[in-house]
């Protein structure tokens, strides 16, 4: 599964998204180490607290199906689905990223003629992680 293969996945997860409050259309597609790819999109809530993010819907998924060893992640996002850049991860999912993946876990943030390549701990330095927890 080629990066590029990823964005293409986190694109087509995006058209899913429920986002009729914000507009915010995001989709994430998440590789195992098996070679599944579990798809992720944003879902809001009229009550909008309850709303959860692209890459949360995918890692949830995957956790839930029993499947925890993460690859790669590559995340889309853009007002009405239109990507004018890059979208990276609310520091909710980088936490939750975190819990399950290490600090090289690579990210792969959609632009709109590529992707632009950053590790988990570029963009969670100094993480407080499982690790750290269970000491
Ligand atoms: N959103 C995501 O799906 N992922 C993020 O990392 C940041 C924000 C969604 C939540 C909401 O539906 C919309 O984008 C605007 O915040």
């Amino acid at each position: 599964m080629t990066p590029e293969k990823l964005c293409e996945l986190a694109r087509d997860a995006m058209t899913r998204s429920y986002s009729p409050y914000s507009g915010f259309k995001v989709g994430a597609a998440l590789l195992c180490a098996d070679g599944t790819v579990y798809q992720g999109c944003n879902i809001e809530n009229a009550s909008y607290t309850p709303t959860v993010c692209a890459e949360r819907t995918a890692f949830f998924k995957a956790i839930s199906e029993g499947n925890r060893d993460f690859t790669a992640i590559a995340i889309c996002g853009g007002k009405d689905g239109v990507i004018t850049g890059r979208f990276p991860p609310c520091g909710v999912c980088r936490q939750v990223m975190r819990e399950f993946c290490r600090d090289d876990f690579p990210v792969y943030l959609v632009t709109p003629d590529g992707y632009e390549a950053v590790t988990l701990a570029d963009l969670l330095p100094y993480s407080f992680s499982a690790e750290a927890c269970m000491q």
